[in-house]
């Protein structure tokens, strides 16, 4: 396939969260098997790709991103074996597997870890980040650990502080250490051999930082209400310079094989973001993960700006990309509400770009509260009680009306979503006015139609309360029109002079309606037009 077409531009990823999609052995905690069982539908679905978040070994302190060894399987979520059963037959089915790549950190249960936490003379001393106190015993410096207190914690053995972004039980490697990062570019090379399409890598403008341990300065911004950690500006902890240096031999790992894929998670504004990129001479990330979708007000005008921006920042080389849900963010259907959620689904598979959909987000599933006693999220533990926990977008996927939703035999490590029975896939696949027929709808006219997978995009001027923007190849025009505002609107458009047909519609079904000129958008409704002819 030549690079314009090959599959990670053209086609469609699906994040599963493996401890939430299936369980296949009653322990209420999904597995691999469980995934593999469920193949069927993600084909049937229509989705091209999965990103399996982690599975390896892992006391589970933040839910497998604290790994303890990177070439296995968490006993919790089967074996080996069984992870190349769910690669064989997922490319069976045509599906390509990515695998999260965690590299700023590891388990503190991690072998590397307990060596160089032994003794200061261990060779492998240096494979971690550590500091001698200040005066007084003060902490090295000011960072502090996302999930919540300083970033640093003393170790009483060594009379030492190590240094962790995140939790004390995920210390930092030191990819200053030339063996750390070879250690850490074997990894990538196991899983390529084994046959993986690629990786999306946790953490990236982390994984190295100021050379000097420079302090943070304050966020003028910070509201003392909100997120302690967003009290300082994270200018010498993250986004260094040579990040990017890292990033291109990461690179180099996978295109020594063909038809990889590497995602950059990275929460960085625009100008940032498209610099990991690289350079056609120096590539580092194909997708550096979009999450403009995350965070812009749900309006018209703001979504308007978000597209035109990051169209227009998009170095030539580089390929978009839109995201619109994942494990740590508030689900889409519950920032938008029930309605909208159709919209932003037509958003995010008609955009210019490849999409990333977070499993449940299909089923339009909300947010699912979860009592104090029950919580799990070490963020929400550590930080209660300012809507910082993620435990609400991880609640299990309901496949049917069954007591535990087919999910599994016994009560899940999260409660499931309260209308189970109504919103299941087993219940949403029968009704084609269902969100989720029209995620598929949506997916097989995405793919059927080079406009959407390939195509330019044009914003058209539209009323202040629509979204409107035009997908085109040479041989065909497509014309998305999203109302954002919740009340009817009429338009009237050039680019509906010589007609066209509603090839998809949000809800109601206007599909196969002929329309010209000008044209009435119901509320909250979106349409897909096939322009000419
Ligand atoms: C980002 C991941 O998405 C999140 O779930 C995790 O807690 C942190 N990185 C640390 O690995």
């Amino acid at each position: 396939m030549s690079d314009d077409r090959c599959w990670w531009k053209c086609g469609v990823i699906y994040q599963v969260y493996p401890r939430s999609f299936q369980d296949s052995n009653g322990d209420g905690v999904g597995d691999l098997p469980g995934i593999t069982t469920r193949l069927d539908y993600l084909q049937w679905l229509g989705v091209d790709a999965l990103w399996l978040s982690p599975f390896y070994p892992s006391p589970q302190a933040d839910f497998g991103y604290d790994i303890a060894d990177h070439c296995n399987v968490d006993p919790l979520f089967g074996s080996l074996e069984d992870f190349d059963r769910l690669l064989s037959e997922a490319h069976r089915r045509g599906l390509r597997v990515l695998l999260d790549y965690v590299p700023n950190h590891t388990s503190d249960q991690h072998p590397w870890f307990a060596q160089s936490r032994a003794s200061r003379g261990n060779p492998r001393r240096d494979w971690y980040i550590w500091r001698n106190p200040g005066p007084d015993g003060a902490l090295p410096n000011n960072w502090l650990s996302t999930f919540g207190g300083p970033a640093w914690t003393w170790d009483e053995t060594t009379r030492q502080f190590f240094y962790h972004s995140y939790l004390r039980e995920q210390p930092d490697l030191n990819w200053r250490n030339p063996q750390v990062e070879q250690a850490m570019l074997d990894i990538l090379r196991f899983w390529l051999d084994r046959g993986v399409d690629g990786f999306r890598i946790d953490a990236l403008r982390k994984v190295i930082k100021d050379a000097s341990f420079r302090d943070n300065p304050p966020n003028p911004d910070w509201d003392p209400s909100g997120n302690p950690y967003k009290r300082l500006l994270p200018v010498f902890s993250a986004s260094r310079p040579e990040v990017h240096d890292i990033i291109r031999r990461m690179r180099d790992v996978l295109d020594g094989y063909t038809d990889r894929v590497m995602i950059g998670e990275l929460y960085e504004p625009l100008e940032k973001l498209v610099t990991y990129y690289g350079s056609t001479d120096a590539p580092e990330c194909h997708l550096p993960f979009n999450f403009l979708l995350l965070k812009t007000p749900w309006n018209a005008g703001a979504l308007r700006a978000a597209i035109a921006r990051y169209e227009k920042l998009l170095p030539q080389h580089g390929w978009p990309n839109w995201v619109l849900g994942n494990h740590d963010k508030s689900r889409i259907a519950s920032r938008v509400g029930e309605a909208q959620a159709r919209v932003a689904a037509m958003l995010l598979l008609t955009l210019r770009g490849t999409p990333t959909l977070y499993y449940g987000d299909e089923l339009g599933l909300h947010d699912v509260p979860v009592p104090p006693h029950l919580v799990q999220d070490p963020w929400e533990k550590n930080v209660p009680g300012l809507g910082l926990g993620r435990d609400p977008e991880r609640a299990p996927m309901p496949w049917d009306a069954s007591p535990h939703a087919g999910f599994s035999s016994t009560d899940p490590w999260l409660p499931i979503e309260p209308r189970f029975e109504s919103v299941c896939v087993q219940r949403q696949r029968e009704d084609p006015r269902s969100i989720l027929s029209l995620h598929r709808a949506l997916i097989a006219l995405r793919r059927s139609e080079p406009a959407l997978h390939q195509g330019d995009l044009r914003i058209i001027d539209a009323p202040e309360s629509a979204v409107a923007y035009e997908r085109a190849v040479p041989a065909s025009r497509m014309l998305v029109l999203l109302d954002l505002s919740g009340s009817p609107a009429t338009l009237r458009l050039d680019s509906l002079r010589q007609g066209g047909e509603v090839v998809a519609s949000t809800h109601p079904s206007r599909t196969g309606e002929r329309v010209s000129e000008t044209i009435t958008l119901d509320a909250n409704q979106g349409l897909v037009i096939r322009l000419g002819g």
